[in-house]
């Protein structure tokens, strides 16, 4: 048994941890830019959080073994990926329509229709082709379903995301993403991540904290 002293010091200190680098990210690149990346980044972190919160049975790779391993085990279902994409893209166009266009807060625009169709589309389903291809690495390294894998754990379903949008809509990503914005959210990702799935376990949700 775990001492409960260690792991509620070990939790204050992630919490210390993340609110702090999300603190220090704000100060350096501003409010602005930090607001702007959240905001870009939302139908991702909405498409990821939602595939976590439905789940789903029909695993994507059918059970099907590639050596000794699963090839992306049963974390990894139709039904997650379709309700995580539906619900990430649905997010973005609520984001663009209604708030940008018409209640016309001043936030980043996903792109001139129809263009913005397929930025949308980049962040949601690439979002859910890095968590795809996350699992697929850990079932690579052996590492079973739901084993952590800290970074890589947070952090893939924003590469797959940026890789979308790169070969898909790269003008755009290029010209809405600074240097500073792409840094602040590999940095502000992770704890934001930790804390929805932490919310997500202690919901019933998800079958591990992180
Ligand atoms: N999920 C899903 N379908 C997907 C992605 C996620 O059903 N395409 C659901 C699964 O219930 C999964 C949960 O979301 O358990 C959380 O996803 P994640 O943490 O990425 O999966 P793990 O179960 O931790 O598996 P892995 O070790 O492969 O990351
Ligand atoms: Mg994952």
């Amino acid at each position: 048994m775990k001492n409960p002293n260690v792991k509620f010091l070990k939790k204050g200190l992630l919490i210390v941890l993340g609110f702090g680098i999300c603190l220090v990210v704000l100060v350096c690149i501003g409010i602005w830019d930090f607001l702007s990346a959240i905001w870009l980044m939302l139908p991702a972190y909405i498409t990821n959080s939602s595939a976590a919160f439905f789940g789903g049975k029909t695993p994507i790779d059918r059970g099907i073994f590639w050596g000794k391993n699963r090839l992306l085990g049963d974390g990894k279902t139709y039904e997650g990926l379709l309700k995580g994409v539906s619900c990430g893209f649905g997010f973005g166009i609520f984001q663009h329509l209604f708030l940008c266009e018409y209640v016309k807060i001043q936030m980043p625009s996903f792109g001139p229709f129809p263009f913005f169709l397929v930025s949308l589309f980049c962040l949601s389903a690439g979002t859910m082709l890095g968590d795809m291809l996350g699992s697929f690495i850990k079932r690579r390294l052996g590492l079973k379903r739901g084993a952590p894998f800290p970074l890589l754990d947070q952090l893939d379903f924003v590469g797959g995301a940026w890789l979308l949008l790169f070969l898909f809509a790269g003008d755009w990503f290029i010209e809405v993403f600074s240097l500073d914005m792409i840094i602040a959210v590999i940095l502000i990702t992770p704890p934001l991540h930790l804390l929805t799935n932490y919310i997500g376990f202690k919901i019933g949700k998800k079958r591990v904290p992180w």
